[in-house]
């Protein structure tokens, strides 16, 4: 399926084409409201953020989510839970890489950042693609990131390099997740739209994201979640109050 990206002046269609780049075959186009027929869900990108808009909620300011995120997390870093999760001390001043195999909206690859760590965000739904470009383009004076717009399981199978934290934030098997209910369902409808998603085994997934982790290999879950996988055991567990991640150190 070919999503679009609107844009709303002349001279914003080089930065639209940027961003769509991520994705080969999506559509990026001068927007005019009289076209705009029968379109259930677009990108629509003006002079001073990216929206997402939909008949079903109020246009979806990406800018101002992103800038309110950082304005309220940036100041309690040391009480993120995640943070206290990955809890990586390496000794060396090497610049630490993270790989966060669903990246979202990309509030938890925020915080990695945030934290100091370079971030590869990888994302296989084509609006969250472009949604994650803006995130690394916009916020690149404060935010290390860059996305890959490609399923995890092949991305771990062709790619070599090793991550000192893999981070993972898996959907449930009935399709939701741990995140909260407003930003889900965002993701959510986002996902729905794009019904070829492939199935990917979360075993298998965690075995490849093991083999490319040099220290810490992180999974979120719903506190009243299993494991996501049977054995081995988390060699740690930090827990919030409906959340918790799950910590398999790699020995070194
Ligand atoms: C629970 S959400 C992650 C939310 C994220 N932690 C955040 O902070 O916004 C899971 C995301 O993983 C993506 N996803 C699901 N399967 C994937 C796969 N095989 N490869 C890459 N991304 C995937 C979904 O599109 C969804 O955006």
């Amino acid at each position: 399926m070919s999503i679009k990206l609107y844009y709303t002046e002349e001279y914003l269609q080089e930065y639209a084409l940027t961003l769509a780049s991520i994705v080969p075959d999506s559509q990026v186009v001068l927007f005019d409201a009289a076209m705009i027929v029968d379109e259930q869900l677009y990108l629509l990108l003006n002079k001073d953020t990216l929206l997402l808009v939909s008949s079903l909620f109020k246009p979806f300011d990406l800018d101002l989510f992103y800038n309110e995120f950082i304005i309220k997390r940036k100041p309690g870093l040391k009480r993120e839970i995640l943070l206290q999760a990955i809890n990586l001390r390496t000794g060396t001043d090497e610049l630490l890489e993270a790989l966060d195999l669903t990246a979202g909206l990309g509030r938890d690859s925020i915080l990695m950042a945030l934290a100091g760590f370079r971030v590869t965000m990888l994302e296989n739904n084509p609006y969250l693609a472009i949604i994650l470009n803006y995130l690394s383009i916009n916020f690149c004076a404060q935010l290390k990131l860059t996305v890959q717009y490609i399923s995890n399981d092949k991305y771990l199978q062709t790619n070599s390099q090793k991550y000192h934290v893999i981070y993972f934030d898996p959907m449930f098997a009935d399709g939701k997740s741990s995140l909260a209910k407003k930003d889900m369902q965002l993701i959510d409808l986002m996902i729905k739209f794009v019904s070829d998603s492939a199935f990917v085994n979360n075993e298998e997934v965690f075995n490849l994201a093991y083999a490319h982790c040099l220290h810490k290999l992180v999974i979120k879950r719903d506190n009243k979640q299993r494991c996501l996988i049977p054995k081995p055991d988390p060699t740690y567990v930090k827990s919030g109050k409906t959340i918790r991640f799950d910590v398999y150190q790699v020995p070194s």
